[in-house]
Parts: structure tokens; C-alpha cells; sequence
């Protein structure tokens, strides 16, 4: 069965991409001009003149710095935008009685990112406003039937952004083509909750220097020294469930 998917966040680093890997899809992906997260009417106006049976909401208020800079608008958006949407989605499946698949995508932020290898059931206690603002999101994705929230992080490995990178900070991130797979797959799966995507953990140094042999090590402090909020130490990810339920 052809997905007719609604995309928030397609002009995003990830929505971009994942407009591109259109296999089997059918993509609404409008504007923030078009659907505001933070203004119910025009979720509302979207959804009654458009017809869809997948959510996969990307948009976010996504930059950690921009997150501490202005904590109010990271939960206006993060939190309160999906609460808008999640109540929109819910007067939509009301009027054509059937459940909307929601993907959620979140972050490994919403764990404590010090001791690492947390799994799906572990506490969830964010290090910095960006993530305690995703975590509102999944509470509100929490209302509906249909729901996956899909904790994460990604990288591409073309495009890596920094000339140095950290010894000392361990992740499951995982390359943003992998984490496309993995979302195209849940799409059409009837898994509901949440579910950890990610890869091997390693140092983001032995990560990204695979892909950029000029990137230069650093350590943690190095990069905390010239920040005004909280990093991850090690955010990795017990990836037991994703091998369990995601097939190739
Ligand atoms: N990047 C990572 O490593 C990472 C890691 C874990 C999880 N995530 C999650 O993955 C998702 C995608 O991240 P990303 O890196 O692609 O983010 P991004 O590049 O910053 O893109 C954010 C998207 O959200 C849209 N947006 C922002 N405010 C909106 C609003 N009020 N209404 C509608 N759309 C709005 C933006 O539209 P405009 O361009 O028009 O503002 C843009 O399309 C986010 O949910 C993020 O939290 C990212």
C-alpha cells in the first residue's frame, strides 16, 4: 500500500533527505509558511484541505544553542508544536475513523548522556533545554494510538561541519541514510512506544575522522570551554530493540 506521508520539517537537515528517498511514498511537505507547528489554525486549515495516513514530524527547534538562548520558544515549538499537531492529528482521525501512524523523531538528549548504554526503558533526565523540550514532544505523542518516537542522533558523513572532534565523547550516532532506512521501515511496521536507532557506539573522534582524515582530536573540555550549556559525555544507546525489530 502506497504511504501518503505528512512531513513537518522538510526543509530540515533530515526532511531534506528524506523528501529525496522517496521509494513507495507520497510526501505532503509544506512550508513552516504553509503549517506553523506554533499556530493551531493553520495546522488545522492544512490538515482540512490535505489527505494523509503517516506523520513523520521533523520540526523542531533542533540547535542546542538556540534551545538555551530561548528556552521559551524551544518548548513553544518542540513541546507545545507538537501538542498542536498531535490534537490536530487526533480531530483527523476522528472524522475518517482510522488511526494515523505518527513517527516522532527525538534525540538521545532526553537521556542523562553521562554513564551511556541506555536503553528505551532507562530514566529519562535531559542534560540542557533542548532536551528536556523534546521530551515535552513525546509526552504529547504519548496521546495518540499509532505512535513511535524514535530516539536519536545522525550525522552524513559528507558533510561534516567541524574541524575538530571529541576523544572523549561517546555516541550511537548513526549515518542519516541508515536512520532514513530505519524510518521508511517503521512506517510501514505496526511497532508502537519507543525504540533507540543508532550504531555502534564509539568516540565522535573514531566516528567522524572515518569519513574526514583531516579532522584534528579534541576533548570535551576543549569544546565546553566555548559553550554556555551542557554537551553529552556519553550518550550511547543500548540498540537491542532496534536489532529485534528492525529487519533489512
Ligand atoms: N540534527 C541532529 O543531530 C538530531 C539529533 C537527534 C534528533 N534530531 C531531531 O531530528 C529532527 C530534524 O532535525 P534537523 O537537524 O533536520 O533540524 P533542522 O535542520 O534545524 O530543521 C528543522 C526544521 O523544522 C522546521 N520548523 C521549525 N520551526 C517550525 C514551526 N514552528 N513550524 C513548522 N516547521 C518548523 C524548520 O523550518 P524552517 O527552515 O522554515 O525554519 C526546518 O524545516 C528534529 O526533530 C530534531 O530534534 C536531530
Amino acid at each position: 500500500m502506497m504511504r501518503n506521508i505528512l512531513l513537518t520539517g522538510a526543509s530540515g537537515s533530515l526532511g531534506k533527505k528524506i523528501l529525496l528517498s522517496k521509494k513507495g511514498f507520497s510526501f505532503l511537505s509544506p512550508s513552516k509558511e504553509d503549517l506553523n507547528i506554533c499556530d493551531p489554525d493553520s495546522i488545522q486549515a492544512y490538515c482540512e484541505q490535505k489527505s494523509f495516513d503517516t506523520v513523520i514530524h521533523c520540526a523542531a527547534l533542533a540547535r542546542m544553542g538556540e534551545c538555551e538562548k530561548e528556552p521559551a520558544k524551544a518548548f513553544e515549538v518542540n513541546t507545545v508544536g507538537t501538542l498542536n499537531l498531535v490534537r490536530a492529528i487526533r480531530k483527523v482521525e476522528k472524522t475518517i475513523k482510522k488511526n494515523i501512524r505518527f513517527i516522532y523523531i527525538s534525540t538521545d538528549g532526553v537521556y542523562s548522556c553521562d554513564r551511556g548504554n541506555y536503553s528505551e526503558s532507562s530514566p529519562t533526565i535531559p542534560y540542557n533545554i533542548y532536551g528536556w523540550s523534546k521530551l515535552g514532544g513525546e509526552a504529547a505523542v504519548r496521546i495518540l494510538k499509532n505512535f513511535c518516537i524514535v530516539r536519536t542522533r545522525f550525522y552524513d558523513p559528507e558533510n561534516i561541519p567541524f574541524t575538530e572532534s571529541a576523544i572523549d565523547i561517546i555516541t550511537s550516532s548513526i549515518q542519516v541514510e541508515k536512520l532514513i532506512a530505519c524510518i521508511q521501515f517503521l512506517v510501514n511496521d505496526s511497532f508502537k512506544g519507543v525504540i533507540n536507532i543508532g550504531s555502534t557506539a564509539c568516540s565522535e573522534f573514531i566516528r567522524y575522522s572515518a569519513h574526514k582524515p583531516q579532522l584534528k582530536k579534541c576533548t570535551r573540555s576543549d569544546i565546553v570551554k566555548n559553550l554556555k550549556f551542557e554537551i553529552a559525555t556519553n550518550a550511547s544507546m543500548d540498540l537491542s530493540l532496534m536489532e529485534k525489530v528492525i529487519k533489512d
